[in-house]
C-alpha cells in the first residue's frame, strides 16, 4: 500500500471530534480509533479494581496490565469484556484525569494506539493525537469551539435525562476540564502549526466533515480507491 493517510484530530471536549471523526472515517472506509475510549476504559478498570487513585504507582500498574482494544463493531474492550456506554458515566468522566495525568499510563496508551493505527489508512481522534500519537500524520485537523458554544450543545443533548445544571455552570466545567487538559505536561492540547484549525462555532458537522473529507482526498489519491 502507498504511505497510509493518517487524520489526527484534536480539540478540546465537545468540540464535536466524536461525531465528525466516525463520520469522516466512515464516508473514506477507513480505520476510526477513539482514544478517549481507551483513558475511559482504562480508568473502569482502576475504579473496578478498587486502586487508590492517589496512589500514582498502583494506577500504572494496574492500567499497564490491562488489554486495551477494541471488537470488530468499535467498542471498546477491557480484557477482552466489551465496555459499552459504562464508560461514559459521570464517576468515570470525573476520575479520568487519574489515568491521562499519568505519564506511565499515557506511555502505555500512546504506544497501544500506536500499534493499532500502523499500516492503516485511519482518523483518529484524542487530546494528544496530532502532537504525541501521530505527529507525521498527513491530514491534522484541529476542531474548536467556545466554551459557550460547547455548553449550548451538551444543553441540547441534555434533553430527557433529568433537570440540567445552569448553563453557567456547564461552561465553568468546561473551562476547568479545558484548563486540565491544556496544561498537562506530557499530551498537552495544543495546536500545532501545521494543523487545519476549524472553528465549528458557526458551521454544521456536516460542512466540517465535507471539508476534511475533501482536504483528505486532495491529499491522497489512493483514498478514493477505497470509496
Ligand atoms: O474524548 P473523551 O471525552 O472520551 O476523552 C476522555 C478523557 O480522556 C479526556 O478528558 C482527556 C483524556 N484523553 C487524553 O488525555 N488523551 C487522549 N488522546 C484522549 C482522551
Amino acid at each position: 500500500m502507498a504511505n497510509p493517510m493518517v487524520i489526527a484530530m484534536d480539540g478540546p471536549a465537545g468540540a464535536g471530534k466524536s461525531t465528525v471523526c466516525k463520520e469522516v472515517a466512515r464516508r473514506l472506509n477507513i480505520l476510526f480509533l477513539d482514544t478517549g475510549a481507551m483513558y475511559r476504559a482504562a480508568t473502569l478498570g482502576l475504579v473496578r479494581d478498587g486502586i487508590d487513585l492517589d496512589n500514582a504507582e498502583a494506577v500504572a500498574n494496574d492500567v499497564r496490565a490491562r488489554r486495551i482494544d477494541f471488537a470488530a463493531d468499535g467498542q471498546v474492550r477491557l480484557d477482552g469484556e466489551e465496555l459499552g456506554e459504562r464508560i461514559r458515566t459521570p464517576e468515570i468522566t470525573a476520575e479520568i484525569y487519574r489515568v491521562a495525568n499519568n505519564n506511565d499510563c499515557r506511555a502505555y496508551l500512546v504506544a497501544l494506539q500506536q500499534n493499532i493505527v500502523r499500516g492503516h489508512d485511519a482518523a483518529l481522534e484524542g487530546r494528544d493525537t496530532t502532537t504525541v500519537i501521530c505527529p507525521f500524520a498527513p491530514l491534522k485537523v484541529y476542531l474548536d469551539a467556545s466554551a459557550e458554544e460547547r455548553a449550548r450543545r451538551r444543553l441540547t443533548q441534555w434533553q430527557g435525562q433529568g433537570e440540567a445544571p445552569p448553563i453557567e455552570q456547564i461552561i465553568a466545567d468546561i473551562k476547568q476540564r479545558d484548563e486540565r487538559d491544556t496544561n498537562r505536561d506530557v499530551g498537552g492540547l495544543r495546536v500545532t502549526e501545521d494543523a487545519m484549525y476549524i472553528d465549528t462555532d458557526s458551521i454544521s458537522s456536516d460542512e466540517v466533515i465535507d471539508m476534511i473529507v475533501a482536504e483528505a482526498l486532495k491529499r491522497c489519491d489512493h483514498l478514493r480507491d477505497h470509496q
